[in-house]
């Protein structure tokens, strides 16, 4: 069945999935079980993943389906078939999957139980740690959840300001789950017009954008959110500048750590940048993995959200889960080994490896122009682009079945401590084959070489 929209026959979503599994045995790597269990995944699972970044129109078909365990960087599929993995997690395990120092922690915690009716002297040690690696910071609440942190922080600046806009950063994907951010997305149903209208966004080291959203909603704009960098650096001043924007018409800056926050410094990329944020937001790599986020920020406006002021009161963060001890547990265990080890020096240094390996096959395979990579090297990203020069959703599924077909699963190049030596050299061997491929299809056409279809990007607004 198939219904029409915009002219377009369009296959429903639980139908394009399905259909799109149908590659013939002889040429599929994945096992006819795995294949079973992908199908029952859409059967009781919209998208058949809980998390879009993961779903099968992200990845070729002979992508692993399901990855069954993990130790250090290196997983392993339910056919038991392994793969070196870059991203880890949607970058949330920096160290390393089942990290020894990080599971023994978890370990002592789960015999202890999991969640009281009073809080757990852990949420105090928790705050301490994470406040002495963050050191722009003064109050800290945790979450489960990035997006929940970064809606708080929009909620925050709200009720701060007495204003409803928030600018954000047009450039930079991805905020949070929530209406404020996703109605600013390609993918929009579901959110109305006046909460759509509430978002309004300016362009990455563009600070003149930044003053004429100001000029143009006068008093309105409570917050401007943004990354300090994602695959571009700043342009020298550009931070400052937003900074004394927001000071000059009275909105909160809020600084998305995210990615940033234990990846580029211990205390984020806004000690790199020597940007003191009213607010910020942490997540993925403060606990490797294990449920933990975070908002941060100035005690002047965190305190909103406690019991020791007398505005009106704001329900800043409380969730069931948000404390529950293991995770936390695992948060002070990752920011101690991030406090102790050269972690963030070993994501530097095996990125610059990674990058100037696979940098030199690329030049070798004289493609240097059509495969990138971008990013600083604790982050990097790579762009497959078509003779055209425009960026390919074709190539980089070209690129990532080639890469799997050699033992590579990443939809990123971003490393974790424990990516070894051996393991860099190896993805850059893999990337050679994967690249005198790319170098062929760049001469022969794309589709000579793909076994099937192409990923999607995920913000499109039909399937
Ligand atoms: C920059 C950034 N902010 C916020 C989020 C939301 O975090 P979570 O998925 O934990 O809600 C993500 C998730 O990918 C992200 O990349």
């Amino acid at each position: 069945m198939s219904c029409h929209c915009g002219g377009r026959a369009i296959i429903p979503a639980e139908e394009y999935s399905l259909a799109t599994m149908s590659i013939p045995q002889s040429v599929d790597s994945v096992s006819a079980d795995a294949r079973t269990l992908q199908r029952q995944a859409h059967k009781l699972i919209p998208g058949g993943a809980h998390t879009y970044a993961k779903g099968d129109d992200q990845y070729p078909l002979s992508a692993p389906p399901f990855i069954a365990r993990g130790k250090g960087c290196h997983v392993w599929d339910v056919d038991g078939n392994e793969f070196i993995e870059y991203g880890m997690g949607l970058r949330a395990v920096a160290l390393g999957h089942a990290y020894p120092k990080v599971i023994e922690a978890v370990a002592r915690e789960l015999s202890n139980g999991s969640n009281f009716t009073r809080p757990s002297p852990l949420e105090v040690h928790a705050a301490e740690t994470f406040l002495s690696c963050v050191s722009g910071a003064e109050m800290v609440k945790f979450a489960k959840n990035g997006s929940d942190v970064t809606t708080a922080a929009v909620k925050l600046a709200r009720a701060y300001t007495g204003r409803n806009k928030v600018a954000i950063c047009a450039d930079q994907p991805f905020f949070s789950v929530d209406d404020w951010f996703i109605g600013s997305t390609a993918m929009p149903a579901g959110i109305p017009k006046e909460i759509r209208d509430l978002t309004v966004r300016f362009r990455y080291n563009d600070a003149a954008s930044l003053e004429k959203l100001f000029d143009a909603h006068p008093n309105e704009i409570a917050c401007v959110m943004l990354e300090a960098e994602a695959s571009v650096p700043p342009r020298a001043g550009f931070l400052k500048e937003v900074r004394a924007l927001c000071d000059r018409f009275g909105a909160l800056l809020i600084i998305e750590e995210m990615i940033t926050g234990f990846r580029w410094d211990v205390g984020g990329a806004q000690r790199v940048y020597d940007i003191v944020p009213d607010l910020s937001t942490f997540g993925k790599a403060i606990a490797n993995g294990f449920a933990l986020a975070a908002l941060a920020g100035k005690r002047e406006v965190m305190r909103r959200g406690g019991l020791d002021h007398t505005h009106e009161r704001v329900f800043l963060l409380s969730t069931t889960h948000g404390a529950e001890t293991h995770s936390l547990a695992a948060g002070i265990a990752t920011m101690q080994v991030y406090q102790e080890e050269p972690v963030i020096e070993t994501l530097h240094r095996q990125g610059d490896r990674l990058k100037q390996g696979v940098e030199e096959v690329a030049r070798r395979h004289g493609i240097q122009d059509f495969f990138q990579i971008l990013g600083r090297s604790c982050n990097l990203v790579f762009a497959t682009r078509g003779l055209d020069g425009i960026p390919s959703q074709a190539y980089r599924t070209l690129f990532l079945q080639e890469m799997i077909a050699r033992g590579v699963l990443g939809p990123s190049f971003v490393v974790s401590y424990s990516h070894s030596n051996d393991d860099i050299d190896r993805t850059i061997d893999a990337a050679d084959g994967a690249l005198a491929i790319y170098a062929r299809a760049l001469e022969d056409g794309v589709l000579e070489y793909l076994v099937d279809r192409s990923v999607k990007p995920v913000f499109r607004p039909f399937n």
